[in-house]
């Protein structure tokens, strides 16, 4: 990384601002906290005093052209893009603005199936047309890893016009898809690919993680920065390759999405974990793959735990691992990933990342010391050693088909809708996505026609008490669906341009 790494354009000039000791008659309200004493004696009057947003000589997020503008082109360069936009509204504004950029209504995109629920944001708000790829599914945890290069390129054949590629990469539980051999695909086709790097802002940083979506030839990346590098939650990056997409293209969409005050505490965070991350990432980073290391060779050992490890690499949908990241099966000790999470926090007073029915998720970061790192293995090992081993299988049947669309998720989000009772529901169009985890693919998404063998599974399902989510009725009795006469007068009318 160049010298010039070392500076934080943006965070230096907000010192200056301050140093300055403006009269403040502007927003916010609480000018630099004197507005707010309670919060400002629990903070500290330095973190209020930072509070601000766009100002003379603090630049603006709409056209940055002063110290925002360098920070951007600085982070552009730590991640090996040609441009970075900071973002104050996470990495679903991000998800969103990449759908919305490359698809108008209509349009298709190529995209797992299990992709986050910001993409589906991002399908309404474009109208885009989703053609899904089922991801890969590992059994033995339970968890749905990548879509494979050839299932990207047998849909680019059979769907030549779609107008990009989007790819989760890596997922929640570090799994990562052969990213470089997908773009290398799509871009034969003259495709741009999208990546959800919501979970790899530090592989960039290191050369023991997976590559970063920018190495790997992407065209957009939208990064949660806040995930697992050191800036404040919400804030995130956008990232453009120029090529087959034009920046500013990408930039005015959105500046649809992006608030007009943004929070300078978030925006001086990006600045300052970017600078962390090209200057120090190296050293950083080499430790917590130490600590990761070490916790894997411990945790490795103990009856009744297994983890997701290097014999994992190399099955379909998961072409490499963040070892960063710690996934536990539990399941052979008895218990689901959910008790197993209520144990740690009530016992050990440990909180863990993410827990399903079979697994943990634990994250080492930045923030770990040998301490911390010791003192979640211990909780581990003596949450292992106190339980009556037995090998629980829990239930994870194969899935059912995928089923037809019938319209657009745009159209099923808007369309006039009623509730009905689910098992009455065969032939229908859903309004809403039902989801069961694991694997954690929705089983049908707005727009899909519900069929017969999709309402059987959620009963089987629920029988086995697994967790379903989607559904406006936390129950599961009923289901919201498109008012189909409604819905298929609509379309005849669109498409005979007969009015009413
Ligand atoms: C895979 C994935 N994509 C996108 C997001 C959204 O990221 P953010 O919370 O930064 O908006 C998440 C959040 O957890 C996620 O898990």
């Amino acid at each position: 990384m160049t010298k010039v790494q070392e500076r934080a354009p943006l965070f230096e000039a907000v010192q200056r601002y301050l140093a300055e000791g403006i009269l403040p008659f502007h927003v916010p309200g609480h000018k630099q906290g004197r507005g707010i004493p309670e919060l400002t004696a629990y903070l500290g009057p330095r973190a209020l005093a930072m509070d601000l947003t766009c100002l003379p000589g603090l630049d603006n997020i709409f056209n940055p052209h002063e110290a925002l503008a360098e920070a951007q082109a600085l982070a552009a360069e730590a991640y090996g893009a040609d441009y970075a936009y900071f973002l104050v509204n996470g990495t679903t504004g991000g998800i969103q603005a990449m759908i919305m950029a490359v698809c108008q209504p209509g349009e298709k995109i190529i995209m797992p199936r299990n992709a986050h629920k910001s993409a589906l944001g991002g399908l309404i708000t474009s109208g885009a047309r989703p053609i899904y790829l089922h991801p890969e599914v590992n059994t033995e945890f339970g968890i749905s890893t990548g879509i494979t290069p050839e299932r990207v390129e047998e849909a680019l054949e059979e769907h030549p016009d779609a107008k990009a590629v989007f790819v989760v990469y890596p997922n929640y539980y570090g799994t990562a898809a052969d990213l470089p051999r997908i773009v290398e695909v799509a871009h034969r086709y003259g495709v741009p690919v999208l990546v959800d790097e919501a979970h790899g802002a530090h592989f960039a940083f290191h050369p023991d993680f997976p590559p970063s979506a920018m190495a790997a030839g992407a065209d957009l990346a939208a990064v949660s920065t806040h995930k697992l590098l050191g800036s404040l939650t919400q804030s995130s990056m956008l990232l453009v390759r120029e090529g087959l997409l034009d920046h500013r293209h990408v930039k005015a969409v959105l500046n649809l999405g992006q608030t007009t005050s943004p929070s300078y505490l978030l925006l001086c965070s990006l600045d300052l974990a970017r600078k962390q991350a090209a200057t120090r990432g190296r050293e950083l980073f080499s430790r917590v793959l130490d600590l990761a290391e070490y916790s894997r060779a411990v945790l490795r050992q103990q009856e009744g735990l297994r983890l997701l490890d290097r014999e994992s690499v190399g099955r379909p949908g998961c072409w490499a691992l963040d070892p960063s990241k710690i996934v536990v099966n539990v399941t052979g000790l008895g218990l689901s990933g959910y008790e197993a999470e209520a144990i740690l926090r009530h016992r050990y007073g440990l909180q863990v990342e993410l827990a399903d029915l079979y697994n943990l998720l634990l994250l080492i970061t930045i923030g770990d010391t040998p301490e911390t790192v010791e003192a979640m293995v211990q909780a581990l090992q003596d949450l292992a050693a106190v339980r009556v081993c037995r090998n629980v299988r829990k239930y994870c049947p194969p899935l059912p088909a995928l089923p037809p669309v019938a319209a657009l998720p745009r159209e099923a989000f808007y369309g006039e809708s009623r509730v009905v009772p689910l098992a009455e529901a065969a032939g229908e169009i859903s309004a809403e996505a039902i989801t069961a985890y694991p694997p954690g693919i929705p089983l049908v998404c707005p727009g899909e026609l519900l069929t017969q063998e999709i309402i059987d599974y959620v009963q089987v399902l629920k029988q086995e008490k697994a967790d379903l989510q989607g559904l406006e009725d936390p129950t599961f009795q009923t289901i919201r669906v498109l008012r189909k006469v409604a819905y298929l007068e609509s379309q005849v009318r669109a498409q005979t341009g007969t009015g009413g």
